[in-house]
């Protein structure tokens, strides 16, 4: 059975851009039926998710910020439709292999090929010296995450594709080094579709970095933010309501409201004939308020119950876990150190 796994960083709220597109598409994987699946999950494919809290530290983190932002992603995805009998859900640091086989990693990796990573190269400029090496061999333990479940199909956006093709070489490596032991794993690179531009910049992603708050919109967001937010959204000087990508303000908000509804951008646009800009952002931000207060009622709910989404995790680690030990021990045994 096919291994689909992806993991995402505590940082706080998301915004409907993580959840179209990082969050939504593993809900959507867990919708065929397949009782057969080894590790007990019901699915098609068999689908990890986790929270990568030791990737976090590689920034400095208020540890109990980090604390509630675990809390509040795991509760973030239960919400938006995780269900963890089809999904393993879990925390990256409660399962140890990860960092373990990291180590293992460290060791076959080169500093020239960490020195390539992009995204380190933009986290670390202008800091000198002072980068951590957390930070340099963040690639390494990304590699481990995905290496350890012998994983098939690994979900990303565009930024993180340098990293699975690192993890790829490092599982060709590793085979050719000590014999046949790891999956060598495929990114599956999200559609351009499947960006969510700034309101206030439609150029540039939607991004909780942005410099400004209107930039996006947050799960947690109000009514009356919602509002605000879509009314001030950047579009062109047009009045017509049609889906053009040169008008990229209009082109990101029918992409919403289509992401939203299920409606396909057509059926929109052929609704809002003779309709301005006006009408269609009070109605767009209507439809968002309404989307996300139950998703927000359930976050809350879950927050509240704190018990309940340890034991989920539990659940989720344990399971992780007997996949990862199992593999460890291959591991250990290859490389000569299992006596
Ligand atoms: P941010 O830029 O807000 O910090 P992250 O880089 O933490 O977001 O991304 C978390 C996940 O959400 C990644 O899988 C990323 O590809 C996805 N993602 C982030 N921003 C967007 C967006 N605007 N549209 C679609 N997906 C996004
Ligand atoms: N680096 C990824 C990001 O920032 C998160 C991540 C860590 C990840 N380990 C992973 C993603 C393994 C996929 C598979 O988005």
């Amino acid at each position: 059975m096919k291994r689909i796994l992806t993991a995402l960083q505590p940082s706080g709220i998301l915004h409907i851009g993580n959840l179209f597109g990082a969050i939504e598409p593993m809900v959507k994987l867990q919708a065929d039926e397949n009782p057969t699946s080894p590790s007990g999950l019901r699915g098609a494919s068999e689908n990890l998710l986790f929270i990568v809290d030791y990737h976090a530290i590689t920034v400095p983190q208020d540890p109990a910020e980090l604390r509630h932002n675990i809390l509040f992603a795991t509760a973030t995805y239960l919400a938006v439709g995780i269900d963890p009998d089809k999904t393993i859900l879990f925390q990256q640091s409660r399962v140890n292999e990860h960092t373990e086989l990291a180590w293992i990693l460290n060791c076959l990796v080169h500093m020239g090929e960490l020195e390539r990573m992009t995204q380190y190269k933009d986290k670390a400029r202008g800091k000198g010296e002072a980068v951590s090496v957390g930070l340099f061999d963040y690639p390494v333990l990304m590699a481990a995450d995905i290496l350890l479940y012998d994983t098939n199909v690994v979900p990303v956006g565009e930024d993180q594709k340098q990293h699975v093709e690192l993890a790829r070489d490092l599982a060709e490596r590793f085979n050719s080094h000590f014999g046949e032991t790891f999956v060598v794993p495929q990114p599956q690179i999200r559609k351009e579709g499947a960006r969510i531009m700034g309101l206030d910049d439609p150029e540039k992603k939607m991004s909780k970095s942005a410099s400004s708050e209107k930039n996006f919109i947050s799960l947690m967001d109000d009514e009356a933010s919602v509002l605000k937010k879509i009314k001030s959204a950047v579009t062109d000087s047009g009045s017509t309501i049609t889906f053009d990508k040169t008008r990229a303000g209009l082109a990101n908000l029918l992409t919403i409201y289509s992401l939203v509804t299920g409606k396909p951008i057509d059926q929109i646009v052929t609704e809002y004939a003779g309709k301005g800009y006006g009408d269609f952002k009070i109605d767009l931000a209507g439809i968002v308020s309404t989307y996300l207060a139950p998703i927000q009622e359930k976050i809350n709910d879950y927050l509240k119950d704190e018990t309940k989404l340890l034991a989920i995790l539990d659940q989720g680690a344990a399971r992780a876990k007997t996949i990862a030990a199992k593999k460890m021990e291959l591991v250990r045994q290859k490389i000569g150190v299992k006596l």
